[in-house]
């Protein structure tokens, strides 16, 4: 079957990531470049829904929000869904300033954690939400 969306072209992904932009809030893993979701992003038709079902820290919403596509992101993981919702750029501005607030309230909770227990793996609620391998190559970066 031929989709609408057939002709997108997926390059090779740069590892560009920059600590700078608002994507630096947080080393979120396997966050994908701006620049290779924006070389997906610009590809859509102005007036598509994007539907990022695993949508991590949020980098592909909002980039496609800059580009004005209306976005939906899902994500099983609470950290990722705060962290995406500090970045909305839709929102209203006390409501983002509220998120921004919340997410860096949790990752500063989490360097403290971090700094006062030596965990070797990883704890059991951020564990539900990874893969096994997943949370074992994120333990041995810690
Ligand atoms: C590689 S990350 C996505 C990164 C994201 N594209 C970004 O740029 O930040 C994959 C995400 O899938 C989520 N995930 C894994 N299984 C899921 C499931 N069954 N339902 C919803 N989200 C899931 C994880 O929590 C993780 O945030």
């Amino acid at each position: 079957m031929k989709t609408r969306y057939s002709h997108l072209v997926f390059h090779k992904l740069d590892t560009v990531n920059n600590p700078n932009s608002i994507h630096g809030i947080y080393p979120y893993r396997g966050k994908i470049s701006a620049l290779d979701a924006e070389n997906i992003i610009k590809q859509f038709d102005e007036n598509a829904v994007l539907l990022d079902p695993f949508c991590g820290s949020g980098t592909i919403l909002y980039e496609a929000q800059k580009h004005n596509l209306k976005t939906i992101g899902v994500d099983s993981n609470p950290l990722a869904i705060t962290l995406s919702n500090a970045k909305i750029t839709t929102m209203d501005e006390n409501d983002r300033k509220t998120e921004i607030k919340h997410a860096i309230e949790i990752i500063n909770k989490a360097k403290t954690d971090l700094k006062n227990n030596d965990y070797t793996d990883m704890p059991k609620e951020p564990k539900k939400s990874f893969h096994i391998d997943s949370a074992s190559e994120i333990m041995s970066i810690k």
